[in-house]
């Protein structure tokens, strides 16, 4: 496994439509285990495969808290990988939630999504699954679905916020440049 580069906005290929997985091969395995390297190194709890450079429909989720890596406590892993994932219905309720995204590093805004969906997709084997899913799962679920049509969490948001968050983005890598 290796640590990919994370492509950051306003980077072209975080736009494209990913293309439907239709080998179910070693290389696809061998791209969902960077992609989870990669996720815990940065660290994140999701990453879809537009991120790296590879826009399928492949993405990687751990809820797993990663300050837990700081602790002493030994890293309990829960890795989940959905591949050619759907939304087949979403609850009218809607709640909101921070999100923050490694393309778009260091800013978090609040976006509102459906709490409850009923999802479809794919393992790395090809085996479809089929199931509700709410709570955080749920909201990472959305927005690395997005990504996989070219939409990032800042998308959601009013023009001022998008605006605001990118104008925070900028400075942020101002400072990061001065202190390199
Ligand atoms: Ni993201």
């Amino acid at each position: 496994m290796a640590i990919r580069r994370i492509f950051e906005t306003p980077d072209p290929i975080l736009r494209q439509i990913s293309r439907p997985v239709a080998t179910f091969d070693d290389a696809l395995k061998t791209l969902a285990g960077d992609m989870l390297e990669t996720m815990y190194a940065a660290p994140g709890i999701g990453l879809a495969a537009v991120q790296v450079g590879e826009p399928v429909r492949l993405l990687v989720i751990d809820l797993q808290e990663p300050e837990s890596e700081a602790k002493d406590a030994p890293i309990v892993r829960d890795p989940r990988v959905f591949v050619n994932p759907e939304i087949l219905s979403t609850s009218d309720q809607e709640i909101p939630y921070t999100e923050g995204c490694l393309s778009v590093p260091e800013q978090y805004a609040e976006v509102m999504r459906p709490d409850r969906i009923r999802a479809k997709w794919q393992d790395l084997d090809g085996k479809v699954h089929e199931e509700p899913i709410d709570g955080l799962l749920a909201v990472c679920l959305q927005h690395e679905m997005d990504h996989l049509n070219g939409v990032l969490f800042i998308d959601h948001l009013s023009r001022l916020k998008r605006e605001m968050v990118l104008k925070k983005l900028a400075k942020w890598r101002k400072e990061q440049a001065v202190d390199a």
